[in-house]
This record gives C-alpha cells, structure tokens and sequence, in this order.
C-alpha cells in the first residue's frame, strides 16, 4: 500500500512538474512577500494582546503602583527595547523614544499627527478646550489666549504671586512646623491661577472651586464609563458644577461696573469684536477649567520636585542662595520682586530647568498618526497613538552626561535641538511656558533667600493614580528663617 503510493506520487510528479514548480515557486514567493510585509508592521517590538483590552489593564495597574505609570514604560523597555508598541483602551500607542522621532512628530504636529487624548481626558477639559479643538478652531482660540501669558503681561501676576508667597512662608516659618510642599504648592499655584484667570480670592469659594478642579483631574485617565462612585463620574459631575460657576461669574462679571484687571476681563472686553476675534462663553470657560488643570498641578509638582532636589545636592542649593541674596541685598527693605530681578537670576534659571528635565512633570506628550507614516524608518499606521517620550529623552546619557546628576550647570550649554522638551515644541508649545518659569524663580528666590529647611520624610515612593510624578509624601519640610539660623 504503501509503495503504490509513492509510485502513484511519483507518477504525479514526473507528469505534472510544471504544475508543482508554479504551486511551489508562488508558494516561496508569498511566504517571502508575507515575511517581508510582517517584518514592515512587525518592526516595532511589542505585545497588543486582545483588540480591545489589550495592555490596558497593567497600564492602569502601574498607575495604581507607587512606581508610578512611568514604570509600565520602563519594562516594556526592558522586555522590547528603546522602541516598542502596545495597546491601551483599545488603541496601538508606539513609545518614540528618541530626538529624531520627536522632530517628525512636533514638526508636523496637526499636519501628520494630531493630539492623542484619550476619550477620558477629552471629556473632561471640554470640546473647546485647546486640548481638543480641531486644528482650524486651536490657532483662533491660542492666538486670542495668548496675551495674557507673554512675559510683558505677566509683571502684575510676579508681583502678586511674590506678595502671596512671601506672606505664606512667613507664617510657615514663624509657625515652626512641618508641612507638605507639595499641598503649599498645590494650593499657591492654585490660589495664584484663579486670581490672576478671574481674581476670585474668597476662601471658601477658591476651596470649592479647587475641589471640583482636582476631582476632574482625577477623571483625566480613568474608564470613561458613567458608574456612579469612578474617578470619571465624580469626575464629570465636578465639570458640571465648575460650568454652572463660571456661567454665573461671567454673567455678573458682564454686569459689573467694578473695575477688574484679569484675564476674564480681557476675554470680555472682546464681546463686541468680530468672531474670529473673540471667544464665546463656552470657548472661555473650557479654557479657563484647561488653564487651570494644565497651570496647577504642572507647576505645583515642579516646585516639589525643586525642593527635593536641592535637598539632596546642597552644593547646588547653596549657589543658587549666594545669586539670590544678592538680588535680594540690592532691592529696597520688603520690596517685591520685578521683571528686571528676574532677569538677573542666570544660574536660578539653570535650577529651573536642570529640576524640569529630571522631574518629567509631563512625562511623555501623545498624539494621533493621521495617515501611514514613516518615523526614522519604521512604519506607523494611520490611527496609531505615537507618545513623544521626553522622560527617556531627558535621561539619555547620549545627550546628558551623568543623566541622573542633578547637574545645573550642564546648561551652561545650549542643548540640541529637541533633546529637551519639558514644554513641548511647535504649534502646541506650552501655552503656560512664561508663567511656568517666573513661578518657579519667585518661588526659589523667597525659599532660599529667606529660608533653610530640613526634609521630613525621605520616602521615594510615587503618588498612586496620578498622570504626573510626584512624590507620594508631598515633601514635608521644616522651614527655618535664615535671620534665626545667623
Ligand atoms: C512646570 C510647569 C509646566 C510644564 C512642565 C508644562 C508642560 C507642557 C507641555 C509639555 C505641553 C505640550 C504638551 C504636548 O505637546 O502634548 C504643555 C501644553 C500646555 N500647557 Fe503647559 N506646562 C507647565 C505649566 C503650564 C501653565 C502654568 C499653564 C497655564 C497657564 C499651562 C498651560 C498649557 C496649555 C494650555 C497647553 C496646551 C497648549 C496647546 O495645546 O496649544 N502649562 N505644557
């Protein structure tokens, strides 16, 4: 049986050779064309698990850790290499990891790529936010945005935010006890925001509106799926509440004759102005609640991270006090701080920048590929998410030497091109970049031209569920004035 069968196999292949060469030469060819396209899609490394869930649920789990989200990144890294792609609710996200990858994106930002937000953070900042409006809608509403955040504009807000802080301090220092730095900073850079938006300054109304802010915060990467008790449905019914407030300021704003001197104001003075020369009510009140989001916890985890920093690395603390005496020892008794002072504050500014390349405070900006693209040769699909990696660029050792020194003075140096990102790059550069940096000098310039502190608690363990690294212990210090310790 057998051997008939090879014979009648045989007899097949000495009669029908030119068949079985075509089948099996066509054959080779599809397994090589097959191979090669799956080695083009296949060339970012990465598991994308089942089409909707996918990685979602260790990403969230890392969230959840006190590593931080980070982490996820990080073994993914491990595991897959610099690059490598997976899949969060229900989407492709590829990590680019490098200053090449984050020219494409940001130089093509709304042309090849868009913003990537996921549907929870969408929801919550709003469709008129700047964070989600098209690209047609972004340039009008950042244009009419932008005055009242150029540096020419922002004198008033150093001198108010000056005033605040030093009060502050002052009573922190005489009161002797330990505090959060990061609950301080939360809170300043929160009061300093709303006063300078729409100069609310009453207490209990800053305290409601701030709990409402955090609770949509919390909102930004959670499940977006309205079951009462989630971080998203407390989430959205904060947004609801903070609208029906800013509904009713703008409506007795309007109604007003009290002269004010803030950035609603100004939105308002537009109201009989062409319409691309203005923003509706709801354009403002997005922007004012993204202002607000985006300004706060951004700024307020970067003054934490400055602390601890300069904890850690006295050398640096002290240079950074020697340039700030003596500004403070050529003004005037208790004068505030100006433009001019600022301006004088070269190595501060280097502390500015050396804390935000080590904090991360956005620790990767995502966006959406709007067609099959190429990024330094391998293929992104259309709808793909590519997250900008600026941790990993921030702590390359080929663009920073010694990347995990806290090291100022490596700014003494221009960096190259894209190799330092903390506020992003192109048309959606960070709208807040000014406020940012003067907030951070006036809050380094009270802190050590006035002050030592000891750090309470040495705990290195990250806040769970938050988007932005901070430190789960928020830094608790002591403060001691330096008129006591001379
Ligand atoms: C240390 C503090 C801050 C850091 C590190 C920071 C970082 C960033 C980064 C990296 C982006 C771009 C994200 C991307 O391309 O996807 C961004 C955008 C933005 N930031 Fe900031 N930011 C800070 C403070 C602020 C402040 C104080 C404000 C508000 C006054 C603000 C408002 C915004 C807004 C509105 C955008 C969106 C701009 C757009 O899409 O056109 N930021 N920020």
């Amino acid at each position: 049986m057998m051997i008939l069968q090879v014979e009648v196999f045989y007899i097949h292949l000495k009669n029908n050779y030119d068949i079985i060469f075509a089948v099996l030469l066509s054959g080779l060819v599809t397994i090589f064309v097959t191979k090669k396209l799956r080695k083009s899609t296949e060339d970012i490394p990465g598991r994308l698990g089942l089409p909707l869930v996918g990685e979602t649920f260790s990403f969230l789990s890392a969230i959840n850790s006190t590593k931080g989200c980070y982490d996820f990144v990080r073994l993914h890294r491990l595991r897959y290499g610099k690059w490598f792609k997976t899949r969060l609710f229900g989407k492709v996200h590829v990590f680019v990891p490098s200053v090449v990858g984050a020219k494409t994106i940001l130089t093509n930002d709304f042309q090849l790529f868009n913003k990537g937000y996921i549907k929870s953070m969408a929801d919550a900042v709003g469709k008129k936010s700047l964070l989600s409006v098209p690209v047609e809608s972004h340039k009008r509403i950042r244009r009419l945005l932008s005055g009242p955040f150029s540096m020419d504009s922002l004198s008033v807000f150093v001198k108010n935010f000056d005033k605040l802080l030093s009060t502050r301090f002052k009573k922190l220092a005489e009161n002797g006890k330990s505090f959060v730095v990061l609950d301080f900073s939360m809170k300043i850079a929160f009061d300093a925001m709303c006063g300078m938006l729409m100069s609310v300054t009453d207490e209990s109304l800053l305290e409601k509106i701030e709990r409402d802010c955090t609770a949509i915060s919390n909102a930004m990467l959670s499940f977006p799926v309205m079951i009462p008790g989630t971080r998203y449905y407390k989430g959205m019914k904060a947004r609801e509440r903070l609208m029906k407030l800013f509904e009713e300021l703008i409506t007795s704003r309007r109604s007003s004759k009290e002269p004010h001197e803030d950035f609603l104001q100004s939105m308002l003075e537009r109201d009989s102005f062409p319409d691309d020369e203005k923003l509706d009510d709801s354009e403002i009140m997005d922007n004012m609640l993204t202002l607000i989001i985006a300004g706060q916890t951004t700024t307020a985890a970067a003054m934490m991270w400055s602390v601890k920093f300069l904890d850690e690395n006295k050398e640096v603390q002290n240079m950074l006090r020697e340039e700030q005496l003596i500004i403070l020892r050529n003004k005037p008794n208790g004068a505030l701080l100006s433009h001019a002072d600022l301006n004088k504050m070269s190595y501060s500014s280097k502390v500015v920048k050396e804390t935000l390349r080590m904090s991360n405070v956005l620790l990767w900006f995502p966006r959406v590929a709007l067609d099959d693209c190429k990024i330094q040769d391998l293929e992104i699909k259309k709808g793909w998410h590519v997250n900008i990696d600026a941790t990993h660029i921030h702590y390359d050792p080929d663009l920073y030497k010694d990347p995990l020194r806290f090291n100022p003075s490596r700014f003494d140096e221009i960096p190259k091109p894209y190799s330092y990102i903390p506020f992003g790059s192109g048309p959606r550069t960070c709208l807040g970049i000014n406020m940012a940096k003067v907030t951070m000098l006036v809050f380094l310039h009270r802190l050590t031209s006035g002050y030592k502190w000891t750090v309470d608690d040495q705990d290195l363990s990250l806040e769970k569920k938050s988007h932005i690294p901070r430190l789960k212990s928020g830094v608790p210090i002591t403060l001691t004035s330096l008129k006591d310790d001379s």
